[in-house]
């Protein structure tokens, strides 16, 4: 017999936040639900208009020629200059241009530095995560997931001690990975937590991994913190930025890897190369994208953008945890980064029997169907979506045995944002019996 095709580890990938809405399609053309999407973290989707100096910056490019043409395969070099240079004047880490690798977005990065890790090397990282790390680093292996968790009670900081364990009693550990401010949490590493991580790096000679992506969205009082802050010259590290949540500008598909002490260590810098030399194979970047960050990050109006959208952000996170923290059935906390907002459910609130009231019979036995078997809180956000036509991503998405849902601060209009907030108040109510 022919031997199969697919490797084992292909069934770890799994990215509920866009799966779901294929449930939501379905939803829509059997049955017409219309469907109001909270899943998605596209601020340009949820209808955030870009400022006209950046869109002029971008309509300025596409008349320049090289804009088409294809870029070096580490990326537009002004790009990286300007980037280097951006690390090198934080104090902390030096780099120079040739450590900044280009990719297409922070997921394609994410995407290459895990697959060329050893299949027996294990990544150490936070629960909850964002599936993009956590479904790639379990594919590679086929294995269940090493995880230290984030204290919602903490204000998801981690327990250092854990993770001191985890590395001390788990030899194969090669590198721990971080994302800073954080997804689906809102939590933003506290510099102590930080740097006691970077210690345990130089003390078991592991390299750390962290996405920034929402590096310039922090707020009540948490500043920006980069990796690069508290590794010194000794600890190897991946920093991954982009523009996507930045311009902001996800269809652009730009990112970037910044690989931090690079030759600190001879397996880190032989594992650089490797990533470079995957580069290579793929040609380059998309090159527009790259030649517009000079101009965009190097024009002083950058930080007023960066500035009105960190505080609309913070005033966002404190309305939904102001909400969300009268109703009994929920906990929440405070936000300080990026624009997503996680609601749990208190132990023992959910069950397989609860439902929510769908009109259509023929819709209910499709529901009831469809959840047989799902963890609880994906279960509620199905029963959501047929019931009141309103799509959350479960947090079983984001590899955590935590049961609650993630919802993004990214509507502009403050009476649609509360619109979406009493019906999920209203359903999380009717679900639970618990007013
Ligand atoms: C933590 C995190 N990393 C990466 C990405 C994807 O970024 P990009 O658009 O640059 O691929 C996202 C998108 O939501 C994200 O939340």
């Amino acid at each position: 017999m022919r031997t199969s095709i697919i490797n084992e580890g292909a069934k770890h990938l799994e990215y509920e936040i866009r799966q779901i809405v294929d449930y939501g399609y379905a939803l829509r053309d059997q049955f017409g639900i219309k469907m109001t999407w909270e899943n998605i973290g596209d601020p340009v989707e949820m209808g955030e208009k870009i400022s006209p100096w950046i869109v002029d910056v971008v309509s300025g490019l596409v008349q320049n020629p090289r804009s088409w043409a294809y870029s070096p395969s580490r990326g537009v070099l002004a790009a990286r200059e300007y980037l280097a240079d951006e690390v090198n004047r934080r104090g902390g880490t030096k780099v120079t241009p040739d450590d900044i690798l280009f990719t297409n977005g922070v997921a394609d990065a994410v995407d290459k530095i895990y697959d060329i890790i050893r299949k027996d090397a294990r990544v150490l990282m936070q629960s909850p995560s964002y599936p993009t790390h956590s479904s790639n680093e379990a594919k590679r292996g086929d294995y269940e997931l090493l995880q230290f968790q984030l204290d919602p009670n903490n204000d998801w900081q981690p327990d250092i001690e854990e993770i001191h364990n985890k590395i001390k009693y788990n030899p194969q550990v090669i590198a721990l990975a971080l994302v800073n401010p954080d997804n689906p949490t809102g939590m933003v590493y506290k510099r102590e937590t930080l740097q006691a991580i970077a210690d345990l790096a130089r003390r078991y000679g592991l390299f750390l991994i962290c996405d920034e992506i929402y590096v310039h969205l922090t707020y009540n009082g948490r500043g920006t913190m980069h990796l690069s802050e508290v590794l010194g010259d000794d600890i190897p590290a991946l920093s991954f930025r982009g523009i996507s949540k930045d311009y902001p500008w996800p269809g652009s598909r730009c990112g970037w890897i910044e690989m931090l002490n690079r030759n600190s260590d001879p397996d880190f810098a032989v594992y650089c190369g490797a990533l470079v030399n995957a580069k290579m194979m793929e040609v380059c970047s998309t090159t527009l994208p790259q030649m517009s960050i000079p101009l965009v990050y190097g024009d002083p109006r950058f930080a007023e953008v960066k500035k009105t959208r960190a505080k609309q952000f913070e005033e966002r996170g404190n309305e939904f945890y102001d909400f969300f923290k009268t109703i009994p059935a929920v906990t929440v906390t405070r936000t300080y980064g990026a624009f997503y907002f996680t609601v749990l459910f208190k132990d023992g609130m959910l069950d397989d029997s609860q439902t929510l009231p769908i009109a259509d019979p023929e819709c209910a036995r499709f529901v009831a169907e469809k959840v047989k078997g799902f963890p609880p809180d994906k279960r509620f956000i199905y029963y959501m979506m047929a019931s009141i036509g309103l799509c959350a991503t479960p947090l079983s998405g984001f590899h955590t045995s935590l049961s609650g849902f993630r919802l993004t601060t990214l509507k502009p209009e403050r009476e649609r944002r509360m619109e979406s907030l009493h019906k999920i108040r209203k359903a999380i109510e009717d679900y639970t019996g618990v007013h």
